[in-house]
């Protein structure tokens, strides 16, 4: 679990939490602090995370044995071991989640949101399973959008949707927040299809030109990467757009997002 957690990673995740958390707190309070004990939200949507690398790389997977820079979990620890690290840190997760320090019903709510969006209908599992099954049909527009917006899409969305929960985030809020992470959540997921593709393992510190090589579904390969490259741009547009009634408050959400897009690995 340590070996995982710690090899590294971008933390996009938590940043999203702590982002979109600040834009609520900003709005209700007019203070830009971060929420106490937001942290801990972070953390369990990084562990999550985590445990869906550890069993994205496995053999049965994607078998990748390079991770964060390092040797996947299964490579160091072999893959019993890291079956139950990814098992262990999804427990460690909702253990984390069922003690945040936010008012009560938002702590159901948010363990039911971060539950859907890492479960099967158009959840993050569903979209491994898509993801799995692509690797034998032809790509086509409706494919790839289903795959990318479960797989990917839905845990960055609700990093962003719970982030604003555990601030307080009003029904209309978490609706713009919602919009906001779909739309920011596949952008992420078209720009990991590109830089597959167009950067090298060092860059990424994961294998590169593996979706190629396992003939995955990719935004690429159904679209191209010209194409690719302005959809994400597109919906990074459309999703600033959805938070233009917070003005100013959002330029820190903003700015994640757009290095969702713009980041090189
Ligand atoms: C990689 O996610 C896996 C996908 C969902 C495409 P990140 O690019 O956020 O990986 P880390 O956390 O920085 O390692
Ligand atoms: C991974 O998608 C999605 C999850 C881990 C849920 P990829 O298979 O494209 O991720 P990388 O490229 O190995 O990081
Ligand atoms: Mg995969
Ligand atoms: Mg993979
Ligand atoms: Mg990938």
């Amino acid at each position: 679990m340590r070996h995982s957690t710690f090899a590294g990673g971008k933390r996009l995740r938590p940043v999203l939490v702590y982002e979109a958390a600040r834009l609520i707190e900003q709005t209700r309070t007019s203070k830009g602090s971060l929420p106490a004990g937001v942290e801990d939200l972070g953390a369990a949507i990084e562990m999550l995370h985590t445990y869906s690398l550890i069993h994205d790389d496995l053999p049965a997977l994607d078998n990748d044995d390079l991770r964060r820079g390092k040797p996947t979990c299964h490579v160091v620890y072999g893959e019993a071991i890291a079956i139950l690290a990814g098992d262990a840190l999804q427990t460690l997760a909702y253990q984390t989640l069922a003690s945040l320090r936010c008012p009560s019903p938002a702590t159901v709510e948010i363990v039911r949101l971060v539950a859907e969006a890492t479960g099967t209908v158009e959840g993050m599992i569903g979209g491994q399973v898509l993801d799995l099954e692509g690797e034998h049909s032809k790509p086509t527009p409706e494919s790839v959008h289903a795959i990318h917006r479960a797989k990917t899409g839905a845990l960055l969305r609700v990093s962003i949707v719970s982030g604003g929960v555990y601030a307080g985030a009003t029904p209309a809020d978490a609706a713009r927040l919602t919009t906001f992470g779909a739309k920011a959540g596949l952008a992420f997921q078209i720009v990991d299809d590109i830089l597959d593709v167009t950067q090298t393992s060092e860059q990424l510190g994961k294998t590169a030109g593996k979706d190629l090589t396992s003939d995955k579904a990719t935004w690429p390969a159904a679209f191209g990467i010209e194409q690719s490259r302005r959809d994400a741009d597109h919906l990074i547009a459309e999703a600033f757009a959805e938070l233009e009634s917070y003005g100013s408050a959002a330029a820190g959400l903003k700015a994640v997002a757009q290095y969702l897009v713009e980041r090189t690995h």
